[in-house]
């Protein structure tokens, strides 16, 4: 920010904006966490948990990607207009065609798909449970199926009306961000520092592709082409080991594992690897390698329980950022449309 500019560019007026809205979808979901509640569903759909349950248990039998990539669409949905499904919304107004950021997870969407036909084949539940609600509850079961907590959810969050597109970029952090730009990010969707640390303990599981974090492999190329920054140093050896998987002229659908020892194990082997300055994205490894957050980073790589009570209450806190609960939100009768 430069002060001597005679009036604010463009986009400092749009990033004001985007603060702006984001205190606006931290205060209301404060103001509407009342109305969400565990019970929610249990006259109208007893059975939605199970019904859940049974399609993403099917899901991630025929491929595990969709279980780092419905974590990862729960983060996106609540980022953006809030947990209200409107990151499942396809049309020329959505987050995939936008371009905005094309690696959320096909196999996820069809998780989400296949568990709405599972909820509305229930006679009793047909068009009574929000896609949202169903996010949050294939969010919490693809944890728990990885090998991470079981928690209860609280339900009753309504689908919202209108797509992702125009807000999309501001409200998700970069893989570049420091502290200071993580925390405020997070802080404004109303998520403490030991919340978002905890959060990016979702990074225990997926991968991520090179254009992420190539700048921090060819610092000396002066490399404009990838997402991250340069960010904290990396371990020589596994630098190496990365160089390999992401050569200078790496494949676009190139990529590594976020947590390089036990990929598809929801435990706390994220915190080890950035101990070992394996963090693959800058905004990982800045965890660690700023004092202010070192200290939950290493608390969590000695206790795997201290982490997992940190992710489940940051996890609930995340699911009531900007929660619908009036005439701004519907039951959606096809989770990628509006009705
Ligand atoms: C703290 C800030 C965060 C940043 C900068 C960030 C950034 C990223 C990036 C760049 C990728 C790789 C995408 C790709 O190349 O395909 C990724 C993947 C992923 N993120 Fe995050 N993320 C953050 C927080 C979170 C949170 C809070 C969660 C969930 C609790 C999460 C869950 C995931 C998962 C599970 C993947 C793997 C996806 C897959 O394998 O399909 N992330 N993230
Ligand atoms: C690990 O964390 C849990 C939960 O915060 C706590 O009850 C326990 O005492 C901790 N264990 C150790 C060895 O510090």
């Amino acid at each position: 920010m430069r002060s001597w500019r005679p009036s604010p560019s463009p986009l400092r007026q749009s990033m004001v904006a985007v603060v702006v809205v984001m205190a606006a979808t931290a205060w209301c979901a404060a103001a509407q966490a009342a109305q969400l509640s565990q019970s929610y569903y249990a006259s109208t759909c007893p059975n939605v948990e199970t019904l859940v349950r049974g399609a993403v248990t099917q899901k991630l039998q025929e491929t595990f990607n969709a279980a780092p990539g419905t974590l990862r669409l729960f983060f996106h949905d609540c980022f953006v207009r809030g947990c209200d499904a409107s990151v499942l919304l396809s049309g020329p107004d959505d987050e995939h065609s936008a371009g905005a950021d094309t690696t959320l997870s096909p196999d996820a969407l069809d998780l989400i798909t296949r568990a709405k036909a599972a909820v509305d084949g229930d006679a009793q539940c047909a068009n009574k449970v929000s896609c949202a609600d169903i996010l949050a509850l294939a969010a919490r079961d693809v944890v728990s199926q990885t090998g991470g907590p079981y928690y209860q959810v609280e339900l009753g969050r309504l689908d919202g009306k209108v797509g992702t597109r125009a807000v999309v970029k501001h409200s998700l952090p970069g893989a570049g961000f420091d502290l200071d730009q993580l925390n405020t990010l997070f802080a404004a969707n109303g998520l403490t520092q030991t919340d978002m640390i905890a959060l990016s303990g979702g990074h225990t599981i997926g991968v991520t592709h090179c254009d992420k974090f190539v700048r921090r492999l060819y610092p000396f190329k002066g490399s404009r082409g990838g997402a991250g920054g340069a960010g904290p140093p990396m371990n020589l050896y596994f630098l190496r080991q990365m160089r390999q998987t992401c050569p200078l002229n790496y494949s676009p659908s190139a990529f590594a594992m976020l947590d390089a020892v036990t990929p598809r194990k929801f435990d706390n082997g994220y915190y080890q690897t950035l101990q070992q300055m394996k963090g693959l994205l800058a905004s990982d490894q800045v965890l660690f390698a700023d004092r202010r957050s070192r200290a939950t980073v290493n608390y969590f790589a000695a206790n795997q329980t201290a982490f997992f009570d940190a992710f489940v209450a940051a996890m609930a806190k995340l699911g009531r950022v900007g929660v619908k609960t009036g005439s701004d939100g519907e039951i959606r009768r096809v989770c990628t449309k509006v009705n």
